[in-house]
């Protein structure tokens, strides 16, 4: 795909648990190293307990310490290329800050976003 971040997006993918939907998502954050992080969505029985990809590689990054990132894209298996859902831009927002989203598919279609247009006007720190 000549660029790793989107390959571990899309090899994160291959991990995905998701019996339910089907639908499998990957994600990979780059921080400000250059390590790549990613996730992959994990679903349960009740629906409501299922974590997305993007929250995954966020939580195992800032579990590990890192606090800096440059760069996020998210992989699924869709022509029209899936973006993360509402709750992973408010966590997104917190951790990334207005980076690129690189949105991508198994046959290398890409589009790619700034966060802040994602999700304007966030609630975050500043209001508190
Ligand atoms: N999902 C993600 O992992 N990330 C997204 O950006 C969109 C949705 C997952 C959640 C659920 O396991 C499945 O995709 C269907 O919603």
């Amino acid at each position: 795909m000549n660029d790793p971040l989107l390959d571990a997006a899309l090899g994160a993918r291959q991990h995905a648990f998701a019996p339910y939907s089907k639908f499998q998502v990957g994600a990979a954050i780059e921080d400000s190293s250059g390590h790549i992080h990613t996730g992959c969505n994990v679903e349960n029985a009740t629906y409501g307990l299922t974590v997305c990809a993007e929250r995954v590689a966020v939580f195992k990054a800032i579990s590990e310490g890192v606090r800096q990132f440059r760069r996020v894209a998210v992989a699924a298996d869709t022509d029209v290329l899936t973006p993360p859902c509402g709750a992973c831009r408010q966590i997104l927002w917190e951790f990334c800050g207005d980076v690129e989203i690189v949105l991508v598919n198994p046959r290398g279609k890409i589009e790619t976003y700034q966060m802040r247009d994602l999700f304007p006007k966030p609630f975050d720190a500043s209001y508190l």
